[in-house]
Formats: structure tokens, sequence, C-alpha cells
């Protein structure tokens, strides 16, 4: 098994995909950094795991950027060093761009942009210095597109791309891996725990994430192909074709998206 030992920091992992990441490549035999802001849920993620200590946790607070030079460097010196960063918590929204706060478009952008950035520049040194590691980013397909009620969270999705495109080159030669994960619906509670425009939070299961593709099964399609070294990867329902759509018929998909209902 080619996670067995490697060190594996996986934050957002109190929940949904990477709660999952977490039970998967814990049973796969990796020792891991388990990162979000609740501490008991992290505790509770941990007793659920097959093999518990196999499991450090490093809560974080991934708006505060400052924090997060000492947060990794609690986290690498727990076991050594660090194989794999998975960027992976973040937060989504659900409001229309004319009534989101600027402070609200500010909060998804420091956790979803700036957040991964800060805990990846914290960590990246240490990589450098062994020509070695995976940085795994969960982005969304909203990262490559964008649809009504979800501007900030997609300029976030797009920032990403943006910038761990540009970093992948730039430690191509330190033996370095960027991977971008792009999920489609996943069944989280993601949509609930999306800010609205005032920064409330929404409260609601969205359509697509009711229907959609378990965590458990995302994590058991995503593991492999993270091995694998892709650099890009697109997992999810039907919903993915929109990407697809994006890059040969950009018209269509946007005329298609303005009469699809988004929740
Ligand atoms: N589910 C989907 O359909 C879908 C689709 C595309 C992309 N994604 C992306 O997948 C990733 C995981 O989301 P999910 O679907 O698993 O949703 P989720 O169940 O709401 O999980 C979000 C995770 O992020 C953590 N988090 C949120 N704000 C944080 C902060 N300020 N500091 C530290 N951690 C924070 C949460 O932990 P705490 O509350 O304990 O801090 C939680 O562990 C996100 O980046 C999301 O954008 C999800």
């Amino acid at each position: 098994m080619s996670f067995n030992n490697k060190i594996i920091w996986i934050t957002g992992a109190s929940s949904g995909i990477g709660e999952a990441l977490t039970y998967e490549l814990n049973q796969q035999g990796a020792k891991l950094i388990i990162s979000s802001r609740r501490k008991e849920t992290l505790e509770q993620v941990k007793n659920n795991c097959s093999n518990p200590s196999d499991i450090h946790i490093v809560t974080l607070d991934l708006a505060k950027t400052d924090e997060l030079p000492s947060k990794a460097e609690e986290a690498i010196s727990h076991w050594g060093h660090v194989d794999y960063l998975f960027n992976n918590g973040g937060i989504s929204q659900r409001s229309n761009a004319i009534d989101t706060n600027l402070d609200v478009i500010r909060t998804v952008m420091e956790i979803n942009f700036f957040g991964s950035v800060a805990l990846t520049k914290a960590v990246l040194p240490s990589m450098i210095e062994r020509e070695s590691g995976h940085i795994v980013i969960t982005s969304s397909v909203m990262g490559k597109f964008g649809t009504r009620l979800r501007s900030s969270y997609a300029a976030s999705k797009h920032a990403l791309h943006g910038y761990f495109d540009s970093l992948r080159q730039e430690v191509y030669d330190k033996n370095i891996k960027i991977s971008l994960v792009c999920p489609g619906f996943i069944k989280t509670n993601v949509t609930k725990n999306a800010l609205e425009g005032d920064g409330s939070k929404h409260n609601k299961m969205g359509k697509g994430q009711e229907h959609g593709m378990p965590a458990d099964e995302f994590a058991r399609k995503l593991i492999p192909k993270i091995n694998r070294g892709k650099e890009e990867i697109y997992i999810g329902g039907s919903e993915i074709w929109a990407v697809y759509l994006k890059r040969f018929f950009p018209r269509l998909l946007n005329k298609m998206l303005r009469k699809v209902k988004v929740t």
C-alpha cells in the first residue's frame, strides 16, 4: 500500500471530505495530522479511526493566517516531516453578489485562499529541503466556472488554480507535486455551513449535496489519483461535464447555467 507510513496533514478533517480522507488514509497505514477549528470533533474523528495512535491533532483557524507558521512547526515536528499536505478545509457561500457584504467575501477568500496559501508557504521550505513532497488542494468545479449564488466561493477557488498552477512550475525541479482536486456535488454539510450575504450560516442542505456522491466514495476514488500524481482531478456526477463544456463550449454552458435552478 503506497500510503503506508506516509505522513499526511489534512485540514478540514472534522467533517465531510476531510473526515472521509482521514478514515481511508488511516486504514491504508498513513500517519496523519488532522486539523480544523473544533478540537472535540477532531477527537471523535480520531477515535473512530482503526489506528488512532497514528493520528495527531493540531487545531487551527485558516482565517488566522498569522498563527499558521507555528501550527506548521507543530505539525512538522510531530512525525519529523510532512509528505503530503491536503489543503482541504474551506467554506462556501450562498448569496447573490449584490447582497454579499465585502467582509463576507473577504472571509471566504481568507479561509479558502489565504489559509491554504499560508499553510503551504509554511510547509514548503521543509519539502524543498527534503526534495520531496506533494501538496493537494481541494478546489471545486466552482474553481473552473461560476454559477449564481457562489460568486465569492467561485472566486476563491479560481484563485487557488492560478496560485497553485504557478507554484507547480516553480517546485517541479524540487520533486514537489501539486494536485488540484475539483469535486462536484459531494454529500457533506458544506452548504449548511455556507455563509449568506450578511455572514449568517445558510443552514440548509443543498439539493446537489443531498443527492451527491457519499464522501467515503469520493475519498476512495481520489486517493489512487493522488497516488498517480494527477495534476487536476474531477470527481462527482454529471455536473463534472460542465468543466468540459466550459473549456470547449463556454457560451453554451453559460446559456445552460442561466436556466438551471441553483440552490
Ligand atoms: N461537498 C461538496 O459538494 C464540495 C464540492 C466542491 C468542493 N468542496 C470543498 O471540499 C472541502 C471540504 O468541504 P466539505 O464538503 O467536506 O464541507 P464540510 O463538511 O463543511 O467541511 C468543511 C471543513 O472545513 C473546516 N473549516 C471550515 N472553516 C475553517 C476555518 N476557518 N479554519 C479551519 N478549518 C475550517 C471545517 O472544520 P471546523 O468547522 O471544525 O473548523 C470542516 O472540517 C472545502 O474546501 C469545500 O470547498 C466541497
